[in-house]
């Protein structure tokens, strides 16, 4: 191998060592080589030209000096000259010589001989390299290893001329600018060193700042929350850049993967923000999220036992807008401004309430009569007739109409998102389509759509799938209710299905069909104030007046024939018949919320439970015990909640319902880990909650012996189902649900825009 290959090879392997040393993989470390390199580049450039600086400033300094001497001997010099010769000049030159820098003195003739000089002036030094200068003359004469300075002087007396030669020794000029270059070397790396350790110290601190901006970027990101408004607004520029990039990647990948996101009021609010910026929020539902009525001479406030008011209420509370609903309290005139809205919720108010008023008898025609006589026992299977009435229709229309109105006058830009929701409105996307042609329209489905067969009964059937092709996204709670939907829209009308993307298209509008399981908010407000378990157990036991062993079934909803609230008090009886040692020490305490009242299906069913807990408790009861407890009222959401932390058991056996959200309550409720959900195969829930011993209501026997299983369930398994049940249902809370169909508005809204770019 030749030198310069063998060279290189040695140079490339050393280049590899430090570079594979990880000292330099930190790049703090590669900063201080760096500023340590170009401190001593610095030093090597600087500190020769400390030395041309001294020298030069200590020649000018020679010459003064120099001259000083020409002058104060030159008269003598001048009278010597004149008188050929003085003898007092070569002493007066030696004397002047002691100077310890002057090393010598001598005068020149014209004709450059050297007529005078002191002892020490060396031989290198002549008169020829003066002799014909006129004016002051300085040179550097070289005498063995030392450097002489040479000044000659001209002086001219009468006819005579010379030059007085003052001669310096040049060595201490050659120390001083050793000692200058020393000192300039010593002041710059002391300044060198001050700067490198300022810089790293700025460095260090700027790299906390920016580590600490990216951690609590990251925190967020993992938590899912936005970035805070403070830290945007006191961080660097640096670090609010990179809280902008790592904004940028957390929507990225929190809007595409859903699932990995902590959805929360924060983040929803963020998504509208960056996603939707500026766009302008209206819901319409039929129920209202409080309602004021008058009690006891005083006027009071309720929440309402509505699974859409649990979940829609903080997501409004997350986004702002205006929630427009029906007016139904005795005291809700009263509560209201000159315009029917009031700020809520009352305790720290953050969207407005829009109400509608209603007469009786429009109530009993659209509420009553078209949305709950018919269209929902259309949708439920629980065998119940619908009734179809053309005056009930009208009404219908009506009020859908009226809600329009109101869509209308409450949006302040036209191109809104409102918010339809269920089977109240199912003509109003159409309506508010016809009049805000830009708005985004998301209508949601709250209860199962039935299949084609089932829905071909509805003497109505092409206009309420033509009022919900108005919407822009149509949601469902499950995919086999889009279905059902889309074979419905197949089947009735003149319309394109595209199934792999999931849309009708009708008259040139595109509708998206979607499933959006509803859920609700994580974790839940009635949860903040609730005692620990053992305390809601014993209150709980105390107003029913049960013993400390006897073991708590629950089931807390409207009293609806949909509930099978008939069919678990029948599983219960069973259980007891069959398995008479629970006897005693199993209650059922069914919470139930009286609704719809004045329709005969409701009344119907409340007699029939009434009644059949009578049998089953007369039945196994005595005297000091009753295993059916009916409790038929209003129950607030802290009561609801106390109720779950105190039972064994939680009974959800509805025949059919969308979702059912008091199943995932329970498991909220639960931060104990412990009991056990009894769900029905029938509600929408059960797709999501697997963990549930899931049972269909129809089958007693079936249900009862679930019960048992629940009833003898180790402590470790009910943890293990609650904890998967609960990691559920805190990912999949109601900020996810409503972010999926904002950002599908989202998607649209911008392909909407391209489109109308392209065509204008
Ligand atoms: O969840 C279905 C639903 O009909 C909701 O739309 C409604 O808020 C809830 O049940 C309670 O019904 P209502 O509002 O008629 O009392």
């Amino acid at each position: 191998m030749s030198r310069p290959t063998e060279l290189w090879t040695s140079w490339q392997s050393l280049a590899r060592k430090v570079r594979s040393n990880r000292i330099w993989r930190n790049p703090l470390m590669r900063y201080v080589a760096l500023a340590l390199a170009a401190a001593l580049m610095m030093i090597a450039a600087l500190s020769p030209l400390a030395s041309v600086m001294v020298e030069g400033w200590s020649q000018r300094d020679l010459e003064l000096r120099a001259r000083l001497v020409f002058r104060s001997i030159r008269d003598q010099v001048a009278t010597g000259m004149a008188a050929d010769l003085d003898p007092q000049l070569v002493p007066r030159f030696e004397r002047l010589a002691e100077d310890e820098r002057i090393l010598a003195l001598g005068y020149c003739t014209a004709k450059g001989e050297l007529r005078y000089s002191t002892r020490l002036l060396p031989k290198a030094v002549t008169c020829r390299t003066v002799q014909r200068n006129k004016s002051d003359t300085f040179v550097t004469v070289r005498d063995g290893d030392a450097r002489i300075h040479v000044s000659a002087f001209p002086i001219t007396t009468g006819t005579t001329s010379g030059h007085l030669l003052v001669l310096h020794d040049l060595s201490y000029i050659d120390v001083r600018s050793g000692e200058a270059r020393l000192y300039a070397m010593l002041a710059l790396i002391g300044v060198a060193t001050g700067l490198g350790l300022l810089a790293t110290a700025i460095v260090l601190g700027l790299m906390r700042t920016w580590a600490r901006s990216i951690h609590n970027a990251i925190v967020e990101v993992q938590a899912g929350s936005g970035v805070s408004a403070t830290l945007r607004r006191s961080d660097l520029p640096i670090s609010r850049e990179v809280h902008a990039v790592l904004a940028e990647v957390r929507l990225e990948r929190r809007f595409t993967e859903g699932i990995h996101v902590e959805w929360s009021p924060r983040t929803l609010h963020l998504l509208l923000q960056e996603e939707l910026p500026g766009a302008e929020v209206l819901v319409v539902s039929n129920r209202e999220p409080y309602i004021h009525n008058h009690e006891n001479g005083a006027i009071k406030l309720q929440i309402p036992a509505s699974g859409l008011v649990a979940a829609l209420e903080p997501v409004m509370r997350a986004c702002g807008g205006v929630w427009i609903a029906h007016g139904s309290g005795s005291a809700d005139r009263e509560t209201v401004d000159r315009n029917d809205r009031l700020r809520v919720p009352p305790s720290s108010p953050t969207y407005t309430l829009r109400r509608i008023w209603l007469t009786e008898e429009e109530q009993e025609g659209y509420y009553y009569g078209l949305a709950n006589e018919g269209l929902w026992p259309l949708c439920h299977i629980a065998f119940v007739r619908p009734v179809f009435r053309e005056a009930d229709w009208d009404h219908y229309v009506r009020i859908n109409e009226r809600f329009a109105d109101a869509v209308v006058a409450e949006a302040t830009t036209d191109a809104p998102i409102v918010l339809v929701q269920d089977y109240h409105f199912a003509l109003l996307p159409r309506m508010i389509r016809k009049r805000l042609p830009k708005a985004t329209v998301i209508a949601f489905w709250h209860i199962p759509w039935p299949n084609s067969e089932t829905f071909s009964i509805c003497p109505w059937r092409e206009e309420i799938i033509d009022g919900l092709l108005g919407s822009t996204i149509l949601g469902f709670h499950t995919q086999f209710h889009c279905n059902n939907f889309l074979e419905a829209a197949d089947r009735f009308m003149e319309s394109r299905i595209d199934r792999e993307f999931a849309s009708v298209t009708l008259g040139g509008h595109e509708t998206l069909v979607r499933p959006y399981p509803i859920s609700i908010e994580w974790p839940p407000a009635a949860l903040a104030d609730q005692a620990p378990v053992t305390a809601c157990r014993e209150a709980v036991r105390e107003r029913f007046s049960l013993s400390a062993e006897t073991r708590i079934a629950v089931g807390i909803e409207r009293f609806d024939y949909t509930k099978g609230i008939l069919d678990r008090i029948r599983a219960i009886d069973d259980l007891l018949t069959r398995d008479a040692d629970w006897r005693g020490k199993l209650v059922f305490i069914q919470a139930a919320a009286p609704t719809r009242s004045k329709l005969d299906a409701y009344s119907t069913l409340q007699a029939e439970a009434m009644q059949l807990a009578e049998e089953v408790n007369a039945r196994h009861g005595n005297d000091g015990y009753k295993p059916i407890l009916l409790n038929i009222r209003h129950h607030d959401p802290a009561e609801v909640f106390e109720l779950f932390r105190a039972a064994d058991i939680c009974i959800v056996s509805s025949l059919h319902d969308g979702m059912n959200l008091v199943a995932k309550e329970f498991v909220a409720a639960r931060d104990d880990e412990h009991g056990i959900l009894v769900l029905s195969s029938f509600a929408g829930a059960s797709r999501e909650l697997g963990e549930a011993l899931i049972v269909n209501p129809y089958d007693t026997r079936g249900m009862a012996n679930a019960l048992r299983t629940a009833l003898n369930m180790s402590a470790d398994e009910q943890r293990d189902r609650m904890r998967l049940m609960r990691d559920l249902v805190r990912q999949r809370n109601v900020y996810r649900w409503a972010a999926q169909m904002l950002l599908d508005a989202a998607r649209l809204r911008r392909r909407e825009t391209i489109a109308a770019a392209d065509r204008s």
